[in-house]
Order: structure tokens, then sequence, then C-alpha cells
């Protein structure tokens, strides 16, 4: 029995198509930061450079609503106190010591999806 729930819990962590895929709208202005709530997270969306990217929106800093910055070449800026974070990384500027969550995007059928990962739970109870 313990064999078992330990190698359910490990396939879980292993497991490769744990990503769930959710529709999103491509921002029409370039450098712009929209919001988009899927999948129980909010995010922002940046189309920079013909490039789509999403990241989450809260500001590991003190928690200021990221889509409420702006873009300074691919850095998304914190409008409270200027923490400035990496738009395919993720990692804050040196000194910071922070980051935030970068999600994957994908074109398919000409509409944009971006790919959450599927919470411990869900995988476990659609398994
Ligand atoms: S809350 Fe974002 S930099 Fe302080």
């Amino acid at each position: 029995m313990q064999l078992t729930v330990i190698t359910i819990l490990l396939s879980l962590g292993m497991e490769k198509d744990n990503i769930e895929w959710f529709a999103i709208k491509k921002p029409r202005e370039e450098g712009k930061i929209e919001r988009a709530e899927v999948g129980g997270k909010k995010l922002c969306i940046v189309l920079l450079n013909g490039k789509l990217y999403a990241t989450s929106s809260r500001c590991p800093h003190a928690g200021a609503d990221l889509s409420l910055g702006w873009c300074e070449g691919e850095k998304l800026v914190c409008s409270y106190h200027r923490h400035r974070f990496d738009l395919q990384t993720g990692k804050g500027d040196e000194g910071q010591g922070n980051y935030i969550d970068v999600f994957p995007v994908k074109e398919e059928n000409s509409r944009w999806y971006v790919g959450i990962k599927k919470s411990w739970w869900k995988r476990l109870l659609t398994k």
C-alpha cells in the first residue's frame, strides 16, 4: 500500500504532460501590458518585438499589480518601487533577489495559448 502511494506521488511529479493550455487574446499594441486571468492565475501578457510573453502579475517585492507597470526593453517594470524583471526568464535585476513566474506561450491555428502547470491535486484527481 505504502509503495503504491509513493509510486503515484512520484509519477505525478515526473509526468511530462502536466501543463494545461488556456486561450488568451494577443495584445494589439507592442509593449503594452495586458491583464489576463486563466487557470486561476492572474497574468501579464506582453507583445514585444512580435513575440508574446506571459508572466505572473503579482510583484514579489510588495505585491503590486505588475500590469500597472510598463516595459523597458525586454524588462517588465513595477510601477510601485521600480523593480525590473526579465520577460523571458522572470529574473529580477541584480540586487533585487527576486523573480516572477513566466509561462509558456504557443500559437495554434491562429489562436494563442498560455500553459499553466496543473496543480498537484488536479493531477492526482485526473489520473
Ligand atoms: S511592489 Fe513592485 S517593486 Fe515594490
